[in-house]
C-alpha cells in the first residue's frame, strides 16, 4: 500500500529507527526494494531521481513504482528525489506519488524557502508530502566539505517558513562513492533535530559503516537515502559470474543473479536502520 512520506517517518519516528530510502533505475532495482521489505516486514521508501533519466524516464519507472506499491504488503511511500523542475514535480505527483524532495540548497535562502513553499502548496493538493535540503552535498572528490555543512539556527527557520515534512541536512556525508572514510558530526545532527522537531534525511548513505549509521540515527535520522553501493553489489557480482561462466552468458540470467545479491545488500541496510533482529511491524 501507498502511503506519504510524513506517514512512513512518523512510524520511523515513533520507533526511534530509520526508513530506508532505496533508488531505482530498473525494475530488478524495484523487485529488490520490495522483495526485501515484504520478507522483513519493514515500511520502505521507494525514489527516483531526476539524475538517473539518463538510463530511464520519469514516465516509465513511475507508473511501475507506483502500480508494484500498491500491490505491495507493506506501507511504501514513492517518493521523487533531488527535484528542482516544478514541471516534473507535478508529473511525478499526477503518476501517483506520495512525496517529493523540492531541492534549492543550491540557491540563496530566501529563493530556496520561496520554492520550497511552493512544492509545499502544489504537494498539499495531492496530499503528499515534501522534503528539502538545507546545506549542500559534496560529491566531486568523494569528501565533505564541512562550509556546506547545515546551520541548526537556519535549519530551523527553514522548516517554520516552509512547513515541509523532514529536511536532508550536511553533516558529513557524500554522494557516491567514498574516497576517504566519512567523518561524521553527530552533535549537529542532535543540535538540528532538537530545534526542528521533523525527520531528518541522510543523504548519499552508501559507504556509511553500520556503527555510523546506528549512532546518525539515535541522533535524529530518520531517512536514509542509499543506491550506490547497492547497484556497485549487483554489478560487481555480475562480473564475477561472467567470468566464471563458460559458453554463452543469458542476459535474463545477469538481471536474476543480479536482484538475488541486490535484495541481500538491501536487506541488510533494513535491518541495521530498523534496527530488527527478525521483529516486525
Ligand atoms: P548514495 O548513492 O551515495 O548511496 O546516495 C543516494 C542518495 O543520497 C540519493 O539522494
Amino acid at each position: 500500500m501507498i502511503v506519504t512520506l510524513k506517514t512512513i517517518l512518523g512510524i520511523a519516528d515513533a520507533k526511534k529507527t530509520a526508513v530506508g530510502a532505496f533508488n531505482v533505475t530498473e525494475l530488478e532495482g524495484i523487485q529488490a526494494v520490495l522483495g526485501a521489505a515484504e520478507k522483513l516486514g519493514q515500511p520502505v521508501i521507494l525514489q527516483f531521481a531526476p539524475v538517473h533519466e539518463e538510463y530511464i524516464k520519469l514516465e516509465t519507472m513511475g507508473p511501475i513504482m507506483v502500480m508494484m506499491a500498491e500491490n505491495a504488503t507493506v506501507p511504501v511511500c514513492v517518493h521523487l528525489d533531488h527535484c528542482g523542475d516544478f514541471d516534473m514535480i507535478n508529473r511525478a505527483l499526477e503518476m501517483g506519488f506520495s512525496s517529493v524532495m523540492y531541492d534549492g540548497s543550491m540557491l540563496p535562502f530566501e529563493e530556496n524557502v520561496a520554492n520550497t513553499r511552493a512544492a509545499v502548496e502544489i504537494a498539499s493538493k495531492y496530499g503528499a508530502s515534501v522534503e528539502a535540503e538545507i546545506g549542500a552535498m559534496n560529491s566531486e572528490d568523494g569528501s565533505a566539505a564541512d562550509d556546506c555543512y547545515t546551520e541548526p539556527d537556519e535549519a530551523e527557520k527553514f522548516v517554520g517558513l516552509t512547513g515541509i515534512d523532514a529536511l536532508a541536512c550536511s553533516f558529513g556525508t557524500v554522494h557516491g562513492l567514498y574516497k576517504a572514510e566519512p567523518k561524521l558530526d553527530f552533535p549537529r545532527i542532535k543540535e538540528i533535530y532538537d530545534k526542528i522537531g521533523i525527520p531528518i534525511v541522510m543523504h548519499g548513505g552508501s559507504g556509511v559503516s553500520d556503527e555510523d549509521f546506528k549512532k546518525c540515527i539515535a541522533n535524529g535520522v530518520r531517512k536514509i537515502n542509499y543506491y550506490t553501493y547497492r547497484a556497485k553489489v549487483g554489478g560487481e557480482y555480475v562480473k564475477k559470474k561472467c567470468m566464471e561462466i563458460e559458453g554463452p552468458v543469458f542476459f535474463h540470467d545477469i538481471t536474476c543473479w543480479a536482484r538475488e545479491v541486490m535484495m541481500e545488500d538491501i536487506e541488510h541496510a533494513m535491518k541495521v536502520f530498523s534496527g530488527i533482529s527478525g521483529e516486525k511491524i
